[in-house]
């Protein structure tokens, strides 16, 4: 199991400190919540706080946009390079097309999906991505509690890659922590995001607690 420490519940008031922590603790990558307040009703971070972590982030970034207007932020947000970029299938009507733009930037296309959406919407999508990012909660906030149908979602989802992407990796984000990880791992998650199970512990115990699941 991947682990991406969820930046949204660290200290923003210590923020390269914290950084610099989880990467020194074993995570794989650093997930960075974008919301803007409209997608989503919250709203985090720009490119200035990317600006003044990323040379304490030995770990590359993973990007979960949760915005209106996806197709600016991706141009926003590419210089960084990140591993992935996810954008929500909610809110994007040409998906296939965003999916080209991430991958002619030399990153990893990733579609995130809300608990209550139909996983048939990505059909026709699989084939042109590298991750599908599952919500195990509504999107917005950190610190949300696990939706327990989220597992049988996943399984499903699992099957749909092996048909028709066996390469596409499943990441789930919300309500992560040691209590469901091995459940999420029999389903076939890759990477799990965690937010505020890593921050409110030992990060490298806890970080320790999901890989190894
Ligand atoms: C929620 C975000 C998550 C969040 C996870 O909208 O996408 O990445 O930070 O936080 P926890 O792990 O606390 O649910
Ligand atoms: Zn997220």
């Amino acid at each position: 199991m991947l682990v991406a420490p969820s930046i949204l519940s660290a200290d923003f008031g210590k923020l390269q400190e914290e950084v610099t922590q989880i990467c020194q603790a074993g995570c794989d990558l650093i997930h960075i919540d974008i919301m803007d307040g409209h997608f989503v009703p919250n709203l985090t971070f720009g490119t200035p706080v990317l600006n003044s972590i990323e040379k304490y982030a030995t770990k590359p970034f993973d990007i979960h946009l949760m915005v209106e207007n996806n197709s600016f932020f991706v141009d926003l947000f590419a210089p960084f390079k990140p591993k992935f970029i996810s954008f929500h299938i909610e809110e994007e009507k040409h998906a296939n097309r965003l999916a080209q733009k991430i991958r002619s930037y030399g990153i990893s296309p990733a579609i995130a999906i809300n608990p209550h959406s139909d996983l048939n919407t990505l059909t026709y999508l699989l084939e042109y991505i590298d991750m599908v990012l599952i919500m195990s909660v509504n999107p917005g906030f950190g610190g949300q509690t696990f939706i327990p149908n989220t597992l049988e979602k996943i399984k499903t989802l699992k099957q749909m890659c092996q048909k028709i992407n066996p390469n596409c990796l499943i990441e789930v984000d919300g309500g992560v922590c040691k209590d469901n990880i091995t459940a999420l791992k029999e389903c076939g998650v890759d990477i799990a995001v965690a937010g505020s199970y890593i921050f409110s512990g030992d990060y490298k115990e806890r970080i320790a607690s999901l890989k190894n699941c």
